[in-house]
């Protein structure tokens, strides 16, 4: 598992020196679904003044997002390159209410029961040890919390290579940081171990590229 958990630090660092994720959504066209994918989230919850955690925030796309829709972000990555890049983003345009810090999200240092939502998008299929992402987003959120998942329908994902390549996407370095080629099922199996699955579909209707899944930890627990 140590050698697992290696190839996935440096499959970060990868992505954020070749194909960031931060590089993608400013691209108007290669960058289409990814903002769209973001967008779902923002409608999926209502984050105004709720305490949201953003699992793997690389550099702070989806968490600045979510800060101006009200949100109470706190972000975290394991690479320290995307972490820097985002806190130069803080700096220029003077957002104080973040502090992105560095941890791993198989073992989080957090306290239980504080966050209203837990948002993991486009990460579990970068993580060993998933069951234990699961469980500690599980542990860091309040009763009745929410936890946001997406990851990429991998069917799809394959057979429109030839398409993104056109886009400059660097498809090759894609097969490579993509460690974990997760089924709808297998995540939700692994989701229903802690949670209660609320809502599990596919988007956009017309390009159904990412799988989204809505939990929710049970409020007695
Ligand atoms: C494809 S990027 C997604 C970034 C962001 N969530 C988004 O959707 O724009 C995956 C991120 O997960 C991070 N990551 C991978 N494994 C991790 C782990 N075990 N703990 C924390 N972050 C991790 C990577 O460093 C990378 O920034």
């Amino acid at each position: 598992m140590e050698n697992e958990f290696k190839k996935s630090v440096d499959a970060a660092y990868l992505e954020f020196k070749v194909e960031p994720m931060d590089q993608l959504y400013s691209n108007k066209i290669a960058g289409y679904f990814s903002r769209l994918r973001v967008k779902k989230i923002l409608k999926e919850a209502n984050f105004k003044d709720k305490k949201v955690l953003d699992l793997g925030c690389e550099a702070g796309y989806v968490s600045l997002m979510m800060n101006q829709a009200h949100a109470k972000v706190t972000s975290f990555d394991l690479c320290i390159p995307a972490l820097k890049k985002f806190k130069e983003k803080l700096i220029k345009h003077n957002i104080k209410d973040i502090t992105p810090f560095a941890a791993i999200a198989q073992k989080l240092p957090l306290k239980d029961s504080q966050f209203d939502y837990v948002v993991a998008t486009e990460v579990f299929e970068h993580m060993p040890e998933l069951d234990k992402v699961i469980s500690e987003s599980f542990r860091v959120l309040k009763p009745g919390g929410k936890l946001i998942v997406t990851f990429p329908n991998e069917y799809l994902r394959k057979k429109v290579y030839w398409i993104a390549k056109l886009f400059g996407i660097h498809t090759e370095v894609e097969d490579e940081v993509t460690l974990y080629e997760y089924s709808k099922k297998e995540i939700i199996d692994k989701l229903s171990k802690k949670f209660t699955v609320k809502k599990v579909y596919t988007f956009p209707w017309y390009f159904r590229i990412t799988h989204m899944m809505v939990s929710e930890k049970h409020l007695t627990n």
